[in-house]
């Protein structure tokens, strides 16, 4: 096991851009976190300078990586506001405070940052991507529950259909609402189940096929994150189309990730499908918050658990790629009838089993990313 002690040393190792001292004792490091393969720390900056954040994530990511049994490194970089005076984090890692003088002596100068305000969705805590390898696992199904699972447990919650060609929330939540224009010439996200939504097919007619060349798409999706009146939200959930190409990357990098979701089935779990998922979060510094088997297995009408495809895989494949693996959702004909009814199984009937393994697996999303 990778311990805490492991992450603050490697850390020590590296220097603030112009100073002779290490990040960790200036205080910088705020949080660290290890799991099989993988170590995680946040870092938090006063400045606001996008070409120390870069430095500073791709050296401690490399330090990271020397660790033993580390194959992964993850270093999430927050900017500070960057004005003058602008306060040092002392609430900085308890370990750190015991070596050198206190971070507020000599702390690293600050500088305006030109995107980190830019890049945020205001209002919107975090924005979390559903994503999978392959097309039709259940990406939306999945998305759409644990947008309502969220809902459940108390959160504010918004769920963005990034799929352009194939938009399928509508249908899922239920709601065909033209959105509304706002006094600031904002689109108003039409609500359903108390979850807000925007989706293309709010706004086309359903029988015309979309052909968007990728431009458009990233203008459009961008249009939808920063002129939509999403309000105050806990978590924003993105819906992907299926795969992993470009259009993919690219909508990845418009879109401000805290984190992504992968779901797989049993019968995918090993064809290097969920590794294509993991790989594109990753390729983008994604933090990886875990993977969903869908279609897990079926109940049979005497109660008896049917796997069809056998047991398992997800889970194996996610402990064999050092990724969380988050929970499994059986096959249940009133899954699939709850979206083609615009009435997700959560809301539905939320004390079922697979709404109970939807809130299950949201909560596992909920202990991962801090939603405070
Ligand atoms: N656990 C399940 N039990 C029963 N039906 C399911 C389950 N999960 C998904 N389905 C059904 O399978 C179909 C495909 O699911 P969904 O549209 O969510 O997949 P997707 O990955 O979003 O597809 P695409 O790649 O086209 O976006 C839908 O009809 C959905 O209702
Ligand atoms: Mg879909």
């Amino acid at each position: 096991m990778i311990s805490q002690e492991q992450i603050l040393a490697a850390l020590k190792t590296i220097r603030y851009p112009g100073f002779s001292r290490d990040i960790v004792s200036f205080g910088l490091v705020k949080d660290t976190a290890a799991s099989a393969g993988s170590a995680t720390a946040v870092l938090q900056l006063t400045t606001g300078n996008p070409e120390v954040a870069t430095q500073l994530k791709t050296e401690a990511e490399a330090a990271l990586r020397t660790i033993p049994g580390v194959e992964r490194a993850f270093v999430e970089v927050r900017l500070g506001a960057g004005s003058p005076g602008a306060t040092a984090p002392t609430a900085g890692h308890g370990h750190a405070h015991n070596h050198g003088p206190s971070p507020a002596a000599g702390q690293p100068p600050g500088g305006a940052n030109p995107w980190s305000t830019q890049n945020r969705v205001p209002g919107v805590k975090r924005i979390i991507a559903v994503a999978s390898g392959k097309g039709g696992v259940g990406k939306s199904t999945v998305s759409v529950n644990l947008a309502c699972a969220f809902r459940h447990l108390g959160l504010r919650v918004g769920l963005l259909d990034c799929d352009i060609y194939g938009p399928s929330i509508p249908l899922m939540m239920g709601c065909h609402d033209r959105p509304e224009i706002s006094a600031s010439e904002k689109l108003l996200p039409p609500e359903r189940h108390g979850v807000r939504l925007m989706s293309l097919g709010f706004l086309i007619d359903d029988s015309q096929p979309v052909i968007w060349r990728g431009p458009m798409i990233v203008k459009t999706i961008q249009q939808f994150l920063m002129q939509t009146e999403w309000g105050e939200l806990d978590v924003l959930l993105v819906d992907l189309p299926p795969g992993t190409g470009d259009a993919q990357l690219t909508l990845c990098q418009t879109v401000p990730l805290d984190g992504g979701v992968v779901v797989t089935t049993p019968q995918e779990a090993s064809l290097g499908v969920v590794r294509k998922g993991i790989a594109m979060f990753q390729k983008l510094n994604v933090p990886i918050i875990g993977l969903v088997e869908n279609m897990s297995y079926f109940t049979a009408p005497d109660g008896s658990r049917v796997e069809i495809f056998g047991h398992g895989g997800g889970a194996q494949e996610a402990q064999r790629l050092g990724a969380p693996f988050l929970g499994e959702i059986p096959i249940f004909t009133d899954i699939r009838k709850g979206g083609d009814a615009g009435l997700p199984i959560v809301v539905s009937a939320v004390s079922s089993e697979p709404a109970q393994a939807f809130l299950k697996i949201a909560e596992g999303v909920r202990s991962r990313v801090r939603f405070d």
